[in-house]
């Protein structure tokens, strides 16, 4: 399904002519019209079944945690064919959906591309998946890269000089990008304009390329990173939030499905609810609870549907308890209970203490301590919930307790 890289060069017809010996603000439709004809535009909602083009991302290794982050780990492959490819496939996010599909429509029928788009949300919620389907849906090519990936900007220059018309350009960790490379997208975003040095010394100078009209769409897990001119000029902001355990539910369902194998849905519920309202995490748990009852029935000729005994056990083996709650967590609530009387305490000091990234801990633990009631963020720092100390059957210090009163 993926394409090793667009080099402009599909069909051979039209002026197929290399992006960088382009002549200064040249038009690049001519280059568009060549591929026109790989992915259908039509808006009637009978677009074909496969799967836009897509040009190959730059993904970066994310740190590695335990089994339950929402993040990717190093080298974990993501199996095409559970990447929800339409609207009607992708899970959840109703309220997101529903003004996405609009968006979408609108700009179809106005043959324009749909305005730039940030998207912002844990990792492992569906960002990435949404910019499959909004292409899929735009019935437009996808070209995806990331921020640290675009290490200056004559690389940017590159991706965006291969952009046809209407396409879309996912940058993936948007907030990562360096501040010159940053300041050139500001252009491109605004006036579709990319000035680029050449020559060197006395001879050196800026030429100015045009490009096609585009959708500049991005994605942060931490929106607070981005610069605000950044910030303000994407014309859609949208939230990807976690999920309801009903969704997970239905999300472990399609997965095992997809799988081909059968779970109850008392199964996947109890997968759901573990899963820190993650669907990259719903997906990896079901895949474990599926390697458990293969191996405890290994005898069997056919594997037999998976009950909710056996996920319930799987879970308690691979350490994710009743709240869907890891050891990292747990280990960082007891932290705070413990060495820091509840807390308010600094996310620096606690990241030191447990050994971890700072990032880890604000970018992929915290999200979900604080959305469930285990963890609040203060201006004083962070402090454990009296929801927390119960949970790990711990006591809330008197002075936490006493500041939570506050
Ligand atoms: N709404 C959904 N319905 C069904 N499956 C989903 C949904 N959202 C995500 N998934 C599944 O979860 C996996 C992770 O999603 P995705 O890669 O889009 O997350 P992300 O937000 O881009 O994460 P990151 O921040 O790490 O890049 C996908 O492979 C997909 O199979
Ligand atoms: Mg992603």
């Amino acid at each position: 399904m993926r394409v090793p890289h667009d080099d402009g060069s599909g069909s051979g017809s039209g002026s197929g002519s290399p992006k960088r010996g382009r002549k200064p603000a040249a038009k690049v439709d001519s280059l568009v019209d060549g591929r026109a004809g790989t992915v259908d535009s039509r808006s009637d909602g009978r677009t074909p079944r496969s799967a836009p083009e897509i040009v190959l991302p730059g993904k970066p290794q994310v740190p590695e945690r335990d089994l339950v982050t929402g993040a990717r780990q190093g080298g974990e492959p993501e199996p095409p064919n559970l990447r929800p490819q339409r609207f009607s496939e992708y899970i959840g996010q109703a309220a997101l959906k529903r003004k996405l599909e609009v968006f979408v429509r609108a700009a179809r029928a106005r043959g324009e591309p749909l305005d730039h788009t940030l998207l912002h949300g844990p990792p492992g919620l569906g960002k990435t998946t949404m910019a499959h389907i909004l292409a899929h849906e735009l019935g437009v090519k996808l070209h995806l890269t990331s921020g640290p990936a675009i290490e200056h900007k004559g690389v940017l220059a590159g991706h965006l000089t291969a952009l046809g018309a209407r396409d879309v350009l996912f940058i993936d960790e948007i907030h990562r990008l360096s501040p010159t490379v940053e300041e050139s997208l500001y252009s491109a975003m605004e006036d579709r304009r990319i000035d680029l040095p050449v020559g060197e010394g006395t001879r050196a100078r800026t030429i100015g390329f045009e490009l096609a009209p585009f959708t500049l769409l991005g994605a942060t897990t931490r929106t607070a990173l981005l610069s605000g001119p950044l910030r303000d000029r994407f014309q859609i902001l949208e939230g990807i939030e976690f999920y309801g355990d009903d969704e997970l539910a239905a999300i472990v369902l399609r997965t095992a499905g997809l799988l081909g194998f059968a779970i109850t849905p008392e199964a996947a519920l109890e997968i759901g609810r573990r899963s820190r309202g993650t669907p990259r995490i719903a997906n990896r748990l079901t895949r474990r609870v599926r390697d458990f009852a293969q191996v405890a029935d290994e005898a069997r000729a056919e594997m037999r549907r998976i009950e909710f005994v056996d996920a319930n056990r799987a879970l308690k083996e691979l350490g994710i308890d009743e709240a869907g709650l890891d050891a990292l967590d747990r280990r960082m609530l007891t932290m705070i209970l413990d060495n820091f009387r509840g807390g308010p305490v600094g996310v620096d000091a606690i990241a030191a203490s447990l050994g971890e990234p700072r990032d880890t801990l604000e970018g992929v633990v915290e999200p979900f301590l604080l959305q469930r009631g285990f963890l609040l963020r203060t201006h004083r720092g962070r402090m454990a919930t009296v929801k927390a100390a119960r949970h790990l059957n711990l006591e809330l210090p008197p002075t936490a307790q006493a500041e939570l009163d506050l």
